[in-house]
């Protein structure tokens, strides 16, 4: 059976109280550990203390392009390799709001790598991916993307597993890693593309924040 990855990204949301309530229900709907499926939770720093002896992978939504060292307001990816597995960079809020550009994402690519975090860097056409792959040539042994069309980001128009899984299958052709797709997943279409033989899983944002439903949705993918 593939591998599948199923990575819930927070983004800028929950206060502390509410980090809490959804790790204690979480644990308790989250249907049982499957060695061929990994789930992993990207909250921000602030909330990494939440998750003890978390039951999923943890990952953060940004790392400093810098080592550690005097970047006043950055977070090094040596500060949370202890606590993180997966670090998501170069998502598509961060290249519109931000002004991120392939080639400061190919930093913090190479702080995640050489600290042994597995990056998982979003793209939104081609040209991101061949991009990365002539920035980053390490990024094939270890790295994965997270293929998120713009207009399905947050829109409720997910695009459909046909049409995500065959730009992933171009994609791997530039870039021969595991591909997720992103973009308005829910618990009723996540199956087309965690079945579509091109995609190794699926980003969720929205989705992801209420724990029963982030549950359903994980026990509607196996
Ligand atoms: P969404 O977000 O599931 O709310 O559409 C996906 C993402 O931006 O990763």
């Amino acid at each position: 059976m593939k591998k599948t990855y199923i990575l819930g990204n927070w983004k800028s949301n929950k206060t502390m109280d509410e980090a809490k309530e959804w790790y204690s229900a979480f644990t308790k709907a989250m249907p049982p550990n499957d060695p061929d499926c990994t789930v992993i939770i990207c909250p921000s720093f602030h909330h990494l203390p939440v998750f003890v002896d978390p039951p999923f992978a943890l990952g953060v939504q940004d790392l400093s392009p810098f080592p550690e060292g005097a970047y006043t307001g950055e977070i090094a990816a040596k500060m949370v390799s202890g606590d993180v597995q997966y670090a998501l960079l170069g998502h598509s809020e961060r290249r519109t709001n931000l002004g991120e550009t392939d080639a400061l994402i190919s930093r913090k690519v190479e702080r995640a790598i050489e600290t042994g975090i597995t990056p998982v860097v979003c793209v939104s056409s081609l040209e991101q991916a061949d991009a990365l792959r002539g920035l980053v040539p390490a990024f094939e042994k270890t790295g994965l993307l997270l293929y998120e069309p713009l207009s399905a980001i947050g829109s409720g128009n997910a695009d459909t597993p046909e049409n995500a899984g065959a730009k992933a299958k171009e994609i791997r052709e530039i870039l021969p890693v595991p591909v997720l797709y992103g973009g308005s997943v829910t618990p009723d279409n996540v199956k087309g593309f965690v079945e579509n033989e091109h995609l190794s899983g699926v980003g969720v944002g929205g989705a992801s924040l209420d724990a029963g439903k982030f549950s359903r949705l994980i026990a509607a993918a196996r």
